[in-house]
């Protein structure tokens, strides 16, 4: 059987002591999670030094919402691939279209990040996706392909075999309005052929998928779980939509 993932990524909401009353309830509901879906929380960087000694290594394991490209320097306001490996961070968020919008990621600077998540030892989620505009246009498999040769192209087979892809349009994000299971299989399709090396590498769905539509994507050949916003925010949604994933 595949295994799954089921990422929550928090983006800016929870305090360090809001974090750690979620992971309390949490954890006692993942022993009824299924082992082939691994479960990954993303809090904010402020919430790592709580949550990390929370998670102890254990079955849920830390991510982060992102990461800069170089290891120390003059960027202001910036965290390093070694800062996030030192509170135990494993997998770290790249390229979410939130980050590309608002903070001006561009696919270079996408592609910097994925390669120091790499350098460090951490799993990159790798995110690319449309705007409602490209899509309208029929673009949607030209944009991300695009996306996704500029982070990955010419990586070497053993990077590429360590990352994680999400696809996320962005007309699905946080409005309730999460694009058909097929459509986002046959967009996942293009992603994997895109750049030789990813066919085994797990695709990740993400845009309002909650606890009741998730095992909807995850019956998709080309999916292999969820990146998940707002129905992760909540200890006994997010259980319930590991839970779920499984099928
Ligand atoms: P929602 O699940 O709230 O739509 O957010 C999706 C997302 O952006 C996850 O990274």
């Amino acid at each position: 059987m595949r295994q799954l993932i089921c990422a929550g990524n928090w983006k800016m909401h929870k305090t360090g002591r809001e974090s750690v009353a979620f992971v309390d309830a949490f954890l006692p509901l993942v022993r009824a999670i299924p082992e082939r879906v691994e479960i990954v929380l993303c809090p904010p960087f402020t919430a790592l030094a709580t949550v990390s000694p929370k998670l102890n290594g254990g079955r849920v394991r830390l991510g982060a919402q992102d990461v800069h490209w170089d290891e120390s320097g003059a960027f202001t306001g910036a965290i390093s691939a070694p800062m996030l490996r030192e509170y135990g961070v494993q997998y770290v968020i790249v390229g979410h279209s939130e980050r590309r919008e608002y903070f001006g990621d561009t696919d270079l600077t996408v592609r910097l990040k994925t390669v120091a998540a790499l350098a460090a030892g951490l799993t990159p989620i790798v995110a690319v996706g449309e705007t409602i505009e490209l899509r309208d246009a029929g673009k949607t498999l030209a944009h991300v392909t695009l996306q996704t040769r500029a982070a990955l192209d010419g990586l070497s087979p053993a990077d590429l075999a360590r990352v994680v892809l999400a696809y996320e349009p962005i007309w699905a994000i946080g409005t309730g309005r999460s694009c058909h299971p097929a459509e986002a299989n046959a967009v996942m399709a293009a992603i994997r052929a895109c750049v030789p090396g990813l066919r085994d590498a797990p695709i990740l769905y993400g845009g309002s998928v909650k606890p009741d539509n998730i095992a909807e994507y995850t019956a998709q050949p080309e999916i292999d779980g969820g990146l998940v916003g707002g129905a992760s925010l909540d200890p006994a949604s997010f259980a319930a939509l590991c839970a779920n994933a499984s099928g």
